[in-house]
């Protein structure tokens, strides 16, 4: 079946099999080699992947399900193209990393939580980021990593407040 969708916010439309995982479609067809596999039973996070800005795990969701909607991977975050995205900074400022395997699927749950609340304490990142394992950090850093990132974007938010 042919479906369309936005991937990384470009226009995009692919061949796929009704039975294909989105995570087999962006690495093996699109390249996105950025979704990482690991457990493939959604339990680890490392492979998530935001559609129509919520957290999805690409290994146990269909791919035709994407269809007419919005596909963002780590590869898009970056905005404009080479400038980090705040969380993306913060990760490397708090070494919130170690293998990196996590990484993608982290940055992009807990994007998905700043975009819904730029407010968020210390207690919802760790209950937002729950579904996210990491075997390496300890997950001290990613905590940091994630407050730092949510100062920032609330300092923008607040700017844009005021010169709307
Ligand atoms: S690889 Fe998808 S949740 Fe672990
Ligand atoms: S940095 Fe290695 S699994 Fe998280």
């Amino acid at each position: 079946m042919k479906i369309g969708f936005e991937l990384n916010g470009k226009a995009a439309s692919l061949e796929i099999e009704p039975r294909e995982t989105l995570a087999e479609v962006l690495r093996a067809r699109c390249r996105l080699t950025g979704v990482k596999l690991s457990c493939e039973a959604q339990v680890c996070g490392s492979c998530t992947v935001l559609v129509d800005g919520l957290p999805v795990s690409a290994c146990t969701y269909l791919a035709y399900e994407i269809r007419d909607k919005r596909v963002t991977t780590i590869e898009g975050l970056a905005d404009p193209p080479g400038r980090l995205h705040p969380l993306q900074q913060a990760f490397l400022d708090h070494f919130a990393f170690q293998c990196g395997f996590c990484t993608p699927g982290m940055i992009l749950a807990a994007k998905s939580l700043l975009d819904e609340n730029v407010h968020v304490s210390d207690e919802e990142i760790i209950a937002y980021m729950s579904g996210n394992l990491c075997r390496c950090t300890g997950y001290l850093g990613i905590l940091k990593a994630i407050r730092q990132a949510s100062a920032e974007m609330k300092a923008t938010w607040k700017e844009n407040r005021s010169t709307s």
